[in-house]
């Protein structure tokens, strides 16, 4: 880019400042050009654009000649990298009927995530970085209650509730495709043979070898990056979601096939369940006979062998795993909702004592019962009317 000296400039909303191998890493992510700062000044000249302003402007003031910078010399620089531009560049257009520059569509955060995550090449995709630095995560965790160990990180002194095993029942599945719709909030209570039933097809892990060099492999029906399968599942159970099943937030552990009660006070219950009413705006909030699924994945598991694209993985691992919610709960007759919107790991973790870091959520899914009194027959309408305007 030309630089004309008394044309403001301000610093790209998609600049990022970075430590990288002890050096600070200036970085622009639209023009994918980077800049080492080995000079301190930079970061000055940098810290000056953060407001619109003209190289000349900055120049005049004197404080620039001070620290012995050319500041039209790094504008130059710093333009050509895309790091400082033109504010226009980067605001609303005046016709608010035209086209969008395509970077408006995207946070600087994920656009980040987005670029990184597409990075790697096939060659390097399982680079096991930790090897030979510490062990994997084993396969399963270690229980959550039921042990009376009390370590802190559970509920020792609670029992591990047995979820029953289902016949498998003849399903038409091309139906289930057809009748799959997302119903929030959920209308009835639903049993805990249901509830079994669903994390059988769902989440359970059916199968576990142990390899020569002491790794266990498992399976569980859904598919899963590396087959690491590092999801966890806490079931939020609200009063009366469950027949039976007292309100707590509990851990599914898919190789027991069991509940494992976390022992949460009422208004952590209340909390989490209002949430994910809120998302549907559900009237009933916390009093709903709802479930809702916090996925979390233990991503030390992942890194292990995918260090770089670990949390990127484990977000499409929770496509797939809520493709298959979906499916189940719609051939048992249930009401399931996935929830876009985020809870945030630490309330769970205040819970469990686990560290965020090490199990962060990824997901979140509402499931519940149907009244089939209150539940037409397919085909149903359209239930989120897209806004005027989509195509
Ligand atoms: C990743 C994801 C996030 C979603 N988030 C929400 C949500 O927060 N609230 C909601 O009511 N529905 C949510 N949904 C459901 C969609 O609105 C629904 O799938 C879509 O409108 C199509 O309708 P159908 O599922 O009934 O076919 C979500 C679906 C997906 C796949």
């Amino acid at each position: 880019m030309d630089l004309d000296p008394t044309e403001p400039l301000r610093i790209s909303r998609f600049t990022t400042v970075t430590w990288e191998a002890g050096e600070l890493v200036v970085r622009n992510l639209r023009s994918g050009r980077a800049l080492v700062c080995d000079d301190a000044a930079l970061v000055q000249v940098l810290h000056w654009f953060r407001v619109p302003t003209s190289p000349a402007q900055v120049d005049a003031r004197g404080g620039a000649r001070e620290l012995g910078v050319d500041v039209i010399a790094a504008c130059r620089t710093l333009a050509a990298a895309g790091i400082l531009v033109r504010p226009e560049q980067e605001s609303r257009p005046p016709d608010v009927h035209g086209p969008l520059d395509p970077s408006s569509y995207w946070a600087a955060p994920e656009l980040a995530l987005q670029q990184y995550s597409r990075e790697c090449r096939p060659q390097t995709l399982a680079r096991y970085r930790f090897e030979g630095l510490t062990r994997s995560e084993p396969h399963a965790k270690p229980p959550m209650s039921g042990t009376g160990s009390g370590n802190g990180s559970g509920n020792g002194s609670a029992t591990a509730i047995a979820l029953p095993v289902p016949e498998p029942a003849a399903i038409d599945f091309w139906q289930v495709l057809l009748r799959r719709r997302s119903f929030s909030p959920p209308s009835a209570t639903i049993s805990l043979d249901q509830l079994g039933e669903f994390f059988h097809w769902t989440a359970r892990s059916w199968d576990a070898r142990e390899l020569d060099d002491g790794r266990v492999l498992q399976h569980r029906l859904y598919p899963s990056a590396g087959g690491l399968y590092a999801h966890e599942i806490y079931p939020v159970v609200s009063p009366g979601a469950v027949e039976g099943l007292a309100p707590d937030v509990y851990h599914y552990c898919p190789q027991r096939h069991a509940l494992e009660p976390l022992g949460a006070e009422a208004s952590l219950v209340a909390e989490l369940i209002e949430r994910g009413a809120s998302v549907s705006a559900a009237k009933g909030g916390a009093e709903l006979p709802l479930i809702v699924l916090l996925v979390t994945s233990r991503i030390a598991r992942v890194a292990y062998k995918y260090d770089h694209i670990a949390y990127v993985s484990q977000l499409k691992d929770v496509g797939c795993l809520y493709a298959y919610f979906y499916l189940v709960a719609t051939a048992l007759g249930l009401a399931p909702c996935a929830y876009g919107g985020g809870f945030e790991t630490e309330l769970l973790a205040g819970l469990t004592g686990v560290d965020p870091l090490s199990e962060p959520i990824v997901g979140e899914f509402g499931l519940g019962g149907l009244d089939p009194a209150a539940t037409p027959e397919p085909p149903w309408p359209i239930l989120s009317a897209p806004r005027s305007g989509d195509g």
